[in-house]
């Protein structure tokens, strides 16, 4: 059983980064091997509806969405962390959905997956940012988790300076709630090796 974390952030070492983290430690804890995924050294070019993907099944961009895929189809789970800027998604995660578009043409889903959204934000925006990355997992046949209770949609964090998270406890505990969450839900759907 494998989870891939990802965080979108494109502040290294942030909150989202430290929150993505504690899902994954307790995913580990849980028995699953984990990978953390920052887009913070990333490379993903915004699609620019060329449409060669439609024909040859790949994208013209040599950049990094295709690893950051590649690593999506090899996990059991998928959790997505982004920080919310100005509402919504941060935009390297944007630039990746949009590339997904290279996915559907190569008929590649992530039917029988585990996904599950955090949003982390100094104040608001959390709900839209959330259904950005629901919806992106649910397009892709993802199924998608969570706690259950307020943050039914995933997780919201709240914290804005750098570190912020590690000092608020309930995000941390509901990270851990959410890290097993995935692992007993992959576990079901899968034959959890
Ligand atoms: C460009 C930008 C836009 C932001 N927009 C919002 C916002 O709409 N709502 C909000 O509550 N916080 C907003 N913030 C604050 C971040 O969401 C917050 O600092 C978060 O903790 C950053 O996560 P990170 O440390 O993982 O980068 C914004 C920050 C930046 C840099």
């Amino acid at each position: 059983m494998h989870i891939l974390g990802i965080s979108a952030s494109p502040r290294s070492g942030g909150n989202t980064d430290f929150i993505i983290k504690e899902v994954l430690k307790s995913a580990k804890e849980s028995g699953a091997s984990t990978e953390f995924l920052p887009m913070a050294n990333k490379t993903v070019h915004p699609c620019k509806a060329c449409e060669y993907c439609a024909e040859h099944k790949e994208c013209t961009y040599d950049d990094d969405a295709e690893l950051i895929f590649d690593k999506m189809m090899d996990a059991d789970g998928i959790v997505i962390g982004s920080p919310v800027y100005f509402g919504n998604i941060a935009a390297p995660l944007k630039a990746l959905i949009d590339r997904e578009r290279v996915l559907w043409h190569q008929e590649k889903t992530f039917d029988g997956k585990v996904g599950a959204a955090v949003a982390v934000a100094w104040k608001w925006g959390h709900f839209p940012t959330l259904a950005s990355i629901s919806g992106f997992l649910l397009t892709n046949k993802a199924v998608l988790t969570s706690i259950g209770g307020i943050p039914g949609l995933g997780l919201m964090v709240y914290a804005d300076e750098m570190g912020e998270a590690a000092e608020n406890v309930e995000s941390i505990e509901e990270a851990y709630a959410l890290g097993k969450r995935i692992v007993a839900l992959a576990s079901k759907i899968g034959d959890g090796t």
